[in-house]
């Protein structure tokens, strides 16, 4: 595959709309960057599909985002960031491009929550996520001693590709799986949203939280990642085109993602259908 050598824009790739919530962070931190977001609302969502399926999906994304300019990409994905990141860093990047980077979410993560508690850490994401147990052994080696304790939340991320987030269905939902999360451990003192949908729900969460918890959400702990990344790696800086512009793409219908991006992000998004 020959890939375009200019500078291009930064990919910023999820199952769906999840990765908005990413996106939106990093446009602020890096607001004269050009960004390129690819979600794959044809195959949302992810969480429950196999390690095989995930990664073939994923990667397919990255090629698609590589040939359309990006030198850098931000998996802004948890469910891809565990399945598919590392297959692709170690067996894909070497034989594409060795000098293009694809980067996740849960490392950035696991750094900034070591601020937020005192070792009683709550974590829901996807089953996918869960059952990888990335997080488990990120937080493991990070900080000993500290207790994780995760749920798997089968639904959320669907209620939120269904534009159902503010539905009575889903204040059930979350209110069933933060409950059962905090009968395996009252003692949580801060919550992960291991997954890029959740903040899409943060109203209904923190009304089934006790006031106390520290909700992390990942969009500026990323971006404030993705700028340290920067500063310390000016040849990757260089290739990033600096028009302050974003271009949308979903594998779904344009409309119903212009939609719902428009209402998110709080300016007119006119997406743009692809096939990967
Ligand atoms: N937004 C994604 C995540 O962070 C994936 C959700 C899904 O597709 O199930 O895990």
């Amino acid at each position: 595959m020959t890939l375009p050598t200019a500078p291009g824009p930064i990919g910023v790739f999820d199952s769906g709309y999840g990765g908005l919530t990413i996106l939106r962070s990093l446009q602020k931190a890096l607001p004269d960057a050009d960004f390129l977001y690819l979600g794959d609302n044809a195959r949302a969502p992810y969480g429950s599909r196999s390690f095989e399926t995930v990664y073939r999906f994923t990667l397919e994304a990255v090629e698609y985002l590589f040939r359309s300019g990006c030198h850098l990409v931000i998996l802004a994905c948890n469910t891809a960031s565990s399945k598919a990141l590392r297959s692709i860093q170690q067996r894909n990047l070497p034989e594409l491009d060795p000098e293009r980077r694809v980067l996740g979410v849960i490392r950035p993560t696991v750094e900034a929550v070591g601020a937020h508690s005192a070792g009683h850490i709550g974590l829901v994401g996807t089953p996918g996520t869960v059952a990888s147990q990335s997080y488990d052994i990120e937080i493991g080696k990070a900080y000993p001693g500290f207790r994780l304790t995760s749920r798997a939340c089968k639904l959320w991320a669907a209620i939120v590709e269904a534009c159902e987030a503010d539905s009575e269905g889903a204040d059930c939902f979350v209110k069933a799986d933060l409950e059962a999360l905090l009968a395996q451990d009252p003692e949580i003192d801060s919550l992960i949203l291991g997954c890029t949908h959740y903040p899409l729900l943060l109203d209904t969460i923190k009304r089934h939280l006790p006031p106390h918890v520290k909700i992390l959400s990942q969009g500026d702990i990323v971006a404030a990642s993705l700028v340290d990344y920067l500063r310390r790696h000016p040849e990757m800086d260089a290739k990033i085109t600096r028009g302050g512009t974003t271009r949308y793409l979903t594998t779904e219908e344009a409309s119903a993602f212009s939609e719902l991006a428009t209402m998110f992000m709080g300016h007119p998004v006119c997406a743009q259908k692809i096939e990967l």
